[in-house]
């Protein structure tokens, strides 16, 4: 039984789905869009120093640091980095480039742990876990050596909502609640404390990373790709093609709200999942503290899309995120995890397993489509994209890209 949907409670409900979402934003223009961003490798080392070394990234959450000495280290190749972030003894979360002061070695090769130092294994260098130089073998033999002078180099740290980012820009423009802005207040509503259980996966795809975020920005394509899973609760014969119900384009991150459609019958084992917890596909069961800014009666999830490469997709009871990293210009690493509260019983435990294995096989669907498109993008056949109104939150992403990297 569908609990009935909440009341309307916003001027801006766009029940006919009939809104043009352009027309709000009439400095985006409505021109085709280049594919030249998608495939150039000099744009390619412009989004390297003028996007990806410049902003705010997420690179994990604070469960995965519980306790003082655990460390994680992250892999940023975009920006030829690696960085350790690691909870000091005092609790604190910092983040240091995993690189030696001696000489440049990488200081940690495993992928995550827990330890009281960081040791280099070339020479033998030890760190305190607040990045100070600790112990130096043969130290005298060193010419004018300050200890103090040669800690780790410290990356920019801060975190929301037990959100983890870090800025490689040695003196940050803005702070990180500056970075998220309106975006960031409305969202720290929701419960994300709470649903600390995770479920992840990852892999590479063969695209530019843009092609990724594109995928993951509009609900045009649910009725075509995931006919299988769970397009047609995201759509009905009301609203055909999955239009948003609301949509807002900030400076540089934007949120997407999804349909959700009232009438979905869901096949018997997705209903078994349903009575245990959450699954995305139930729709219009009312909304979480943060999500549903609308306030639309047949609302689904929130896509919360940050500046440059992170979602936070939001629906009542639980959340997941995408993470896009590019390798190269035509190759991508993708980080998706989810997110429930910690489960009380097997009734829960299985809708968990059961929301994730369909989240992934959602994500599945879009991979494919993200590997064909590069490839006819890398043919050359066609110059431009064209998009449509549903879809301007691909051209939002686009602009902003190119809005950093053509900055003088
Ligand atoms: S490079 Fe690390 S101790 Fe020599
Ligand atoms: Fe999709």
């Amino acid at each position: 039984m569908k609990a009935a949907p909440p009341a309307a409670t916003s001027a801006q409900t766009n029940l006919d789905y009939d809104k043009r979402w352009t027309l709000d934003y009439p400095e985006l223009g409505t021109e085709p869009v280049s594919i030249e961003p998608l495939i150039s490798p000099e744009y390619f080392e412009r989004e390297r120093e003028m996007v990806f070394r410049r902003s705010w990234l997420n690179v994990g959450r604070e469960e995965q640091l519980p306790q003082a000495g655990d460390y994680f280290v992250k892999d940023i190749a975009v920006c030829k980095a690696s960085i350790i972030l690691v909870r000091g003894k005092e609790g604190k979360i910092r983040g240091f480039h995993n690189v030696c002061s001696h000489r440049a070695n990488k200081l940690v090769w495993d992928e995550a742990g827990s330890c009281t130092a960081f040791r280099c294994k070339f020479h033998g260098w030890s760190y305190t876990t607040a990045g100070r130089l600790a112990g130096v073998p043969d130290e005298e033999m060193f010419f004018d050596f300050d200890k103090s002078k040669h800690g780790l180099v410290e990356v920019a740290t801060q975190v929301w909502q037990g959100f983890i980012f870090i800025n490689l820009d040695p003196s940050p423009k803005e702070t990180l609640h500056e970075y998220l802005g309106e975006m960031g207040e409305r969202l720290s509503a929701y419960p994300f404390k709470d649903l600390s259980t995770c479920y992840a996966y990852r892999g590479e795809f063969r695209a530019n990373w843009k092609v990724g975020v594109s995928a993951f920005n509009e609900g045009y394509h649910l009725g075509f790709v995931h006919t299988q899973t769970g397009g047609n609760s995201l759509r009905n014969k009301e609203n055909l093609f999955g239009r948003p119900v609301w949509i807002k384009l900030y400076e540089r991150h934007h949120t997407y709200s999804f349909f959700g459609n009232p009438d979905f019958q869901m096949t018997p084992v997705e209903a078994l999942a349903a009575r245990h917890g959450p699954m995305m596909s139930q729709g219009a069961i009312g909304y979480p503290p943060g999500g549903n800014p609308s306030g639309h009666p047949y609302w689904a999830l929130d896509a919360n899309v940050l500046f440059p490469n992170f979602f936070i997709d939001v629906f009542q009871g639980s959340y997941f995120t995408y993470n896009f990293w590019p390798l190269s210009v035509d190759r991508t690493f993708y980080e998706m995890r989810s997110y429930y509260a910690p489960p009380k019983n097997a009734g829960e435990r299985f809708t968990q397993e059961f929301s994730r294995v369909w989240l992934r096989e959602l994500l599945l669907e879009d991979l494919q489509m993200i590997e064909q498109s590069q490839a006819g993008i890398a043919s050359g056949a066609r110059q431009h994209l064209t998009l449509q109104d549903g879809e301007i939150c691909v051209r939002h992403h686009m602009k902003v890209v190119d809005d950093h990297v053509t900055r003088a």
